[in-house]
């Protein structure tokens, strides 16, 4: 056979990945072997309320946008078992018991669709194509933003549904006092905000050791002035692919569901 046909060519190993946030619902096409997009994501704005049925009719927008109906994989800001929502710390309350994969399927005329939480769909992506490949051990993504996603993954396998945004530290819930969404609130400073990351960081990692941290999120593109600020001890790197983990993550997850 050709080089070009084979099925290990570049570009060939495709998958599509839609990353549902707060704010915004943007997907693409995935090339799978190098983790990267094929061409432009394409983002919609979340509707508000964020309800089931409204969020499942943009996803879909996403998707038909594309003419997409290989395997599709979707984030969900919350815990998501089997395909079921369980939780809901920052989205419509509606979600909580919806079988997320079966209303985003209905939305695309029967479809088959992985749902998971989207910071383990950015963990999965950045363990194999960003900041964390050709890394051993125990790796934990912290996503920052309204609230705080984690993702552990080891020996390239995600533990699924880790809640670390909602550990209770000092007293108080990890992303409510250390979600980038409370720098902004408060007018922090990264000096001041870096000492309540410590704090989380420290919690987590007294609580199961990681080789590594990966920070991820938004504030994730400003890395260089916080986490030079940061006192804990585990390695703390930024991620890489910013804004395209979910997408890519959601991709991969489709492919081979590692939710389970
Ligand atoms: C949710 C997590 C989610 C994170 C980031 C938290 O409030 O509980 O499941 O990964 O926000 O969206």
């Amino acid at each position: 056979m050709p080089e070009t046909e084979s099925p290990t060519t570049p570009g060939q190993n495709r998958g599509f990945g839609v990353d549902v946030g707060g704010s915004g619902v943007k997907g693409g096409i995935v090339d799978l072997d190098t983790g990267k997009l094929i061409g432009d994501r394409y983002k919609l704005l979340t509707p508000q309320p964020s309800t089931p049925e409204a969020v499942a009719e943009t996803v879909a927008e996403v998707v038909r946008h594309f003419d997409w109906t290989g395997p599709l994989g979707v984030t969900y800001p919350g815990v998501v078992v089997n395909g079921v929502v369980q939780t809901a710390a920052n989205v419509d309350k509606g979600w909580i018991g919806t079988s997320a994969s079966e209303v985003i399927g209905a939305a695309l005329g029967g479809q088959h669709v992985v749902v998971l939480n989207d910071a383990d769909a950015a963990g999965i992506a950045e363990q194999r194509h960003g900041a964390g490949r050709n890394r051993d051990g125990v790796i934990v993504l912290l996503t920052f933003g309204t609230g705080i996603g984690s993702a552990v993954i080891h020996g390239g396998q995600l533990l699924p549904n880790t809640e670390f945004g909602h550990l209770e530290v000092g007293g108080k819930e990890a992303e409510h006092r250390a979600a980038s969404s409370v720098k902004e609130r408060k007018d922090w400073s990264y000096e001041r905000w870096s000492e309540e990351v410590t704090k989380v960081l420290v919690t987590i990692e007294n609580a199961i050791w990681p080789d590594l941290f990966i920070a991820g999120g938004g504030i994730s593109r400003k890395a260089d002035k916080w986490i030079p600020l940061l006192k804990n001890r585990t390695p703390v790197v930024a991620a890489e692919l910013q804004n395209e983990a979910g997408i890519v993550g959601a991709a991969m997850a489709a492919q081979a569901d590692v939710t389970r």
